[in-house]
């Protein structure tokens, strides 16, 4: 007689249930290790600031050296600072707080904010947003996120300034959001590899700006897509189901 065995399907939750389990200890093993380095880093960071305000007087070669360094050490906690509250933030998206919103108003809300930062840098922002767009189920503050890490990657496009377009408008039961810049574009490779964490091609990126941005249109039941040409910039499009 043949021995009965659970079904696939069984077999199949299990597995998913252990794999959510271990991943859920997992990323809160990580998030735990993050905060255990930020407090002792920003003892680092402070203690680095006191020696070089010792110093500051100094004056002989010797001193002028160690200034040096102890800046280029300052500046590494720094960037060590924000790839910890980047990875926390990119590893507390999850739960969602929406509130039924309407887009257009969310999207005024962010220009009004960034216009000062984007005017700096020679950027203007070209607002088209449709009227009577149909309401959309939106945690305003993972929200602001997506504007703010997919407009600063806008920003960081075009050195040399540029137009940052913000468009919004309806399709079919879906609210669209366009974010447009004229900047450099991405090649193949790049286009290839910018949702993998801590993928980064600048200096100081932690690479976690797009992973989080997607992780947040998705938590939201949305898509975000990317048309990138070198030379010519880049459109990013997400689109959310109307509420
Ligand atoms: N609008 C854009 N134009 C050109 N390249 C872009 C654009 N947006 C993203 N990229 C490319 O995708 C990469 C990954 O972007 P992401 O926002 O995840 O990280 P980052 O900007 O490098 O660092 P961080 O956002 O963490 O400071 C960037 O390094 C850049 O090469
Ligand atoms: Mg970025």
């Amino acid at each position: 007689m043949i021995e009965e065995r659970p079904a696939d399907s069984d077999n199949l939750a299990r597995d998913h249930r252990r794999l959510q389990s271990n991943y859920a200890e997992i990323a809160s093993l990580a998030g735990g290790l993050a905060h255990e380095i930020r407090n002792p880093l920003s003892t680092i960071g402070l203690n680095l600031e006191l020696l070089s305000e010792d110093l500051v007087e100094g004056d002989s070669p010797r001193e002028r050296r160690i200034l040096q360094k102890l800046s280029v050490v300052k500046q590494q906690c720094q960037h060590l600072d924000r790839i910890l509250s980047d990875f926390l933030q990119f590893a507390r998206v999850g739960s969602l707080v929406p509130r039924k919103s309407d887009l257009n108003a969310t999207v005024h809300e962010f220009i009004e904010f960034f216009t000062p930062q984007a005017a700096e840098r020679g950027i203007d922002i070209s607002p088209h947003l449709a009227a009577n767009l149909p309401a959309v189920q939106l945690d305003a503050q993972l929200w602001r996120q997506v504007l703010m890490n997919l407009s600063r990657n806008a920003l960081q496009a075009m050195p040399n300034g540029g137009v940052l377009e913000l468009q919004t408008y309806g399709r079919d039961s879906s609210v669209m959001l366009d974010i447009i810049d004229n900047g450099q574009g991405m090649s193949a490779e790049t286009q290839a590899r910018m949702f993998d964490t801590f993928f980064s091609t600048k200096p100081d990126g932690s690479g976690l700006g797009l992973p989080t941005v997607r992780k947040i249109v998705e938590a939201h039941g949305g898509t975000i897509l990317c048309e990138s040409e070198i030379g010519r910039g880049t459109r990013f499009s997400i689109v959310l189901p109307a509420a």
